[in-house]
């Protein structure tokens, strides 16, 4: 085929095409990017995941633990707290946790802290150790902080806390273990206890060294992983985890900042409680320290359950997303949420220039909880934003697509999770959209093999090299439009192997970074978020169109031109000749070419247990030839892009 770039014409693109989205499933966040190693640390607990022991165990027969709820909790975000007896059989009590199924102990620092009430003089003896084997890689001693009776200075005991004292250290292995096989131990000298006496802990934390140092911050591997897909922004915080399974029990931004030890944490809606220590300030964090537009999304008085909110009680529902958003923007000095994000030790305000209202609105409890958010929740809040913050691009959770006739000047939010086939087949879905509808596409996957069960169907194992280059051809597709499309990302981004609810992620992780494993969509998104067209420029092809070989061409704001394609459907090899119009590419002229391509079976997938790697990526440079042309052949089932050199 022989392709023509024009050098004028098209379009300029939206700046933040290529993002992330993250909501806490399959342990995406506590067990995956949060960066926190102790399951249950605080004994969380709801209606649907009553408060319990799970993860940790008595280190030695004279140990008796028991989850109790005091007169004097820790605080009344955290009323359930873990009581440690003797039973006077042993010289050492004490527990461990075994963490997110297992531990990652390496010679680095680990930041831990607790919460004790008791008495207890001598010291506590903090370790990482075999589960299998008790051997012990690292240990340090932590002094005791009770029973200090002044009011004053540090290690008083303060009575207004209910005698809980919080006692910090830092515990460096002397060796690496070989495996994850790991627990984390505490454990004291019995002695004090022989009387009957009891101690008890809360908030029981040990944290990895984490990305960019930020102290309650996310896991190193994960986040720069994340990172080398260059992506511009971040959704959050989901998903179906905003909705929550019932109408009390959605992700409430304002119980999710603070101090840990006030965050009572959240029924997850995907099997498990959630510790909401990866709050809102902490995704903000992240999107600071990862150069991300953050999408807030605000819960708009749906549950997936069905339940929504009553027109009359729209007021409080859409002054809670206001409060949010003064929270995250307003001037420290002046606005009342402003001034509590100041006190957490954030007095310079972000800018949050997109709001999403709800997610999926189009689906939970359809077609009278949709029929609401068409007739007036979504009017609610547009209105509202549009009245106190003009400048933001206010989302609708749906889009066009279903079946949303969206108000200027929102946008919409598009989430196909489809097979590869349908990917393809939908190529031109984004043409037809007006400057009228700016499209988010806040979460996309192939999920299901072609001729399989859409939507309601079981999901792939992984993402799979055909399933992939589906969604190269989506993105594309998106990219040709990219004056219409806010932007793409992929959902959900982690699972982790241990326990998961949705299998097709970019990235699977567990407690040990060697199972850390790009996907093959990751490869894939990766590739097209690293080449940036700010302006697309249209093509003229000769002697065949679309299909098998899909196309975008654009320049870069470098001056480059770029080129991307996708081979699908196809059972022979493209030849492509292409040029770019005008003087700057001419014969001579050079490219960079990088190609992925998969194995045979398009059902290939990336196995984190066996490390191998499907996708092979080759990069050449091409010189132009006769007239600036780039001359090369692209496999069936492959994506590529060209750039080229310089400006
Ligand atoms: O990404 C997994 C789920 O798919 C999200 O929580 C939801 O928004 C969508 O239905």
């Amino acid at each position: 085929i022989d392709l023509l770039v024009h050098s004028t014409g098209g379009n300029a693109t939206s700046p933040i095409f290529y993002g992330l989205m993250h909501e806490d499933i399959n342990n995406s966040g506590d067990g995956g990017i949060y960066a926190e190693l102790i399951r249950n640390r605080a004994f969380q607990g709801s209606a649907e995941f009553p408060s319990n022991l799970d993860g940790w165990t008595p280190v030695s027969n004279g140990t008796k633990l028991a989850l109790k709820k005091l007169a004097t909790p820790l605080s009344n975000a955290l009323p359930y707290s873990l009581n440690v007896a003797s039973l006077g059989k042993e010289i050492v009590v004490g527990f461990a946790n075994d963490g997110f199924w297992g531990m990652d102990v390496k010679v680095q620092n680990y930041t831990g802290s607790f919460y004790v009430r008791g008495s207890h003089r001598k010291p506590f003896t903090a370790s990482l150790q075999s589960s299998l084997t008790g051997e012990v890689f690292g240990s340090v001693e932590v002094p005791s902080r009770l029973g200090c009776h002044s009011h004053a200075g540090a290690g008083a005991q303060n009575h207004a806390d209910g005698g809980w004292v919080q006692h910090h250290f830092t515990l460096v292995p002397e060796k690496a273990a070989p495996n994850s096989n790991n627990s984390f131990v505490i454990s004291f000298d019995a002695a004090e206890l022989r009387n009957g006496s009891s101690l008890d802990f809360n908030l029981i934390s040990l944290f990895l060294p984490t990305y960019k140092n930020r102290p309650n911050g996310l896991r190193i591997d994960i986040a720069e992983a994340l990172e080398e897909l260059n992506p511009k922004f971040l959704r959050l915080p989901g998903g179906n985890m905003l909705e929550g399974n019932t109408i009390n029990a959605y992700w409430k931004w304002n119980e999710t900042i603070g101090p840990l030890k006030d965050r009572p944490g959240m029924a997850g809606v995907w099997d498990y409680q959630l510790t909401t220590g990866l709050g809102l300030v902490e995704y903000m964090e992240w999107c600071d320290d990862m150069n991300l537009e953050p999408i807030v999304a605000v819960w708009d008085g749906l549950s997936l359950d069905g339940a929504y909110t009553a027109e009359s009680e729209m007021g409080a529902v859409v002054q809670d997303a206001l409060d949010e958003i003064e929270f995250l923007t307003g001037d420290a000095a002046t606005t009342k949420w402003g001034a509590v994000r100041a006190s957490l030790g954030h007095p310079k305000p972000w800018t949050v220039k997109y709001v999403e209202i709800g997610n999926e609105d189009w689906l939970a409890g359809r077609p009278t909880a949709y029929d609401s958010y068409k007739a007036y929740r979504f009017q609610a809040f547009l209105t509202a934003f549009n009245n106190k913050y003009p400048d933001i691009q206010v989302i609708a959770s749906p889009s066009v697509f279903d079946g949303m006739v969206i108000p200027a000047p929102a946008a919409g939010d598009y989430h196909p999770y489809l097979t590869p086939d349908e990917f393809a087949l939908n190529f031109g879905r984004f043409d037809q959209l007006s400057r009228q509808n700016l499209t988010l596409i806040g979460e996309a996957a192939s999920v299901h093999p072609n001729g399989g069960i859409a939507w309601d169907g079981n999901l792939m194992p992984f993402p799979w090299w055909g399933g992939s280059v589906g969604e190269a051809i989506f993105l594309i597709a998106a990219e040709r439009n990219a004056d219409k499309i806010i932007g793409a990302t992929y959902a959900p981004g982690l699972r982790n192997l241990n326990r998961w609810q949705w299998s097709v992620t970019l990235m699977q992780h567990a407690a040990d970074p060697a199972l850390t494993t790009k996907s093959t969509s990751f490869h894939v998104w990766k590739l097209l978020g690293n080449h940036v067209i700010a302006k697309t420029l249209p093509v003229t092809a000769k002697n065949g169109g679309i299909g098998p070989l899909y196309w975008v061409a654009g320049a870069s704001d470098k001056g480059t031109n770029i080129f991307k394609a996708a081979v699908y459907n196809s059972t022979a090899p493209v030849p492509v000749s292409l040029r770019f119009e005008g003087t700057a590419v001419s014969k001579g002229a050079t490219a960079t070419l990088t190609v992925l391509t998969g194995p045979q079976d398009p059902y290939a997938f990336n196995d984190p247990f066996t490390h191998v790697n499907v996708v092979n990526e080759t990069k050449s440079t091409l010189v132009a030839g006769e007239g600036g042309v780039f001359a090369f052949e692209l496999e069936p089932l492959s994506v590529a892009v060209l750039e080229t050199t310089g400006g």
